[in-house]
């Protein structure tokens, strides 16, 4: 019904627009003084200190959510870490140490793959911390630790609330470690702490775009224009790429409009030959150390007729000298961006899937959580 909805006329704007709230009690119940407590870790911090290798197992955004979880790991912590889709780790006879640590991630703590993926490395001695929002679910009673992303029922098959809090739980796991392992110094774990809490309020202030977006989605769909209504490509670099993935997932999931995450150094090997006039490019920058190479790679599509959506930071206004269309996301810490540059994305995917006449909520051939293999 829509009170269930909170007024809304899908359970996906709802959730949408619970993120802010999420995301504060996520990161707020474990940041109190200038300390970040994980819940009652079984995990030592002796264990902590002798991690060899971390395996972040996942399947759908969950494993997009490793994906971006792995630069933001391995650049606070120096361990080396490993994404594998769960349906791949447990067929392919993982190497796995004990002093390794797996890491699975998921939304409804049920999907089969992902817990056939963790008995997998069970069964091998290493310890499993799960990041879980389903309370009691399967993942979390079978995991040796598991961190809940506090993001309360989520129905819209499209995860966007439950996707937002995995990032929010990995950012706290990477800067606990990292302060563990000394591998930054304090007063860069200050800086990026104050950060990591402002994500809920600079989340809120992006829904000051929802109407400009919602236009983009139906410019984009409007007959008459000269766009290539079907298909779309999102490119990035680093993080950007990793945010690109989920991103993209939006769009094919709920609005059937094909589209495709690139990372953006790649173009020139090959998916460049699909740009035609009129493709939608959707470019993210926000990372400072690429930003220059992206804007380059804007140029090169540009030359090629492609229409460009771009998401930086805010300040970045040069981007408005080679993009047609510039969306701002506050500023943050480079490492923390997705968390931001995914939303306006979530809020395209709706409207495109508004403007087609599709059901947001129930997608064709898609299930909330995939209890078999
Ligand atoms: C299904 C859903 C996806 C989800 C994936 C993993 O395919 O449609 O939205 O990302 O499962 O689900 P999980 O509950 O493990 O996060």
């Amino acid at each position: 019904s829509a009170a269930e909805k909170g007024g809304y006329d899908y359970f996906m704007m709802k959730e949408i627009k619970e993120q802010p709230n999420a995301l504060s009690t996520c990161i707020g119940s474990r940041v109190h003084d200038g300390e970040i407590t994980l819940d009652k870790l079984r995990l030592s911090d002796e264990r902590i200190k002798n991690i060899g290798r971390i395996h972040m197992v996942a399947c759908g955004s969950a494993w997009h959510a490793a994906m971006v979880g792995k630069y933001v790991i391995e650049e606070l912590t120096r361990i080396p870490v490993e994404v594998d889709l769960a349906s791949e780790f447990r067929y392919r006879r993982p190497i796995l140490s004990r002093n390794d640590l797996c890491i699975t991630i998921s939304q409804s703590g049920e999907t089969a793959d992902t817990l056939a993926a963790l008995r997998e490395a069970k069964a091998n001695d290493v310890h499993v911390l799960s990041i879980v929002n389903a309370v009691g679910s399967s993942i979390a009673r079978e995991s040796d630790d598991v961190l809940y992303t506090m993001a309360g029922p989520e129905i819209a098959v499209a995860t966007t609330k439950g996707y937002t809090t995995q990032l929010a739980v990995i950012y706290l796991i990477a800067l606990k470690f990292a302060q563990i392992r000394q591998t930054i110094r304090p007063e860069v774990f200050q800086s990026l702490l104050a950060d990591l809490q402002k994500l809920p309020e600079q989340l809120e202030s992006i829904f000051a775009d929802e109407d400009k977006i919602r236009q983009l989605a139906k410019d984009h769909q409007s007959t008459g224009t000269e766009l290539v209504r079907n298909n779309v490509f999102i490119i990035g670099r680093g993080i950007d790429y990793g945010a690109s993935l989920e991103s993209s997932l939006k769009l094919k999931e709920i609005s059937y409009v094909h589209s495709e995450a690139y990372a953006a150094g790649e173009l020139k090997h090959g998916t460049i030959s699909l740009i035609e006039p009129g493709t939608l490019v959707i470019a993210v920058a926000t990372q400072d150390l690429l930003y220059e190479k992206l804007i380059s790679n804007v140029k090169e599509v540009k030359a090629r007729g492609a229409h460009v959506i771009a998401i930086v930071k805010e300040g970045c206004t040069d981007a408005e000298t080679v993009a047609d269309t510039v969306l701002y996301i506050p500023k943050t810490a480079d490492l923390f961006t997705s968390t931001l540059t995914v939303v306006p994305m979530q809020l395209f995917a709706y409207y495109t899937a508004i403007e087609l006449g599709c059901d947001v909520d129930k997608p064709r051939n898609l299930a909330k959580s995939v209890t078999v293999e």
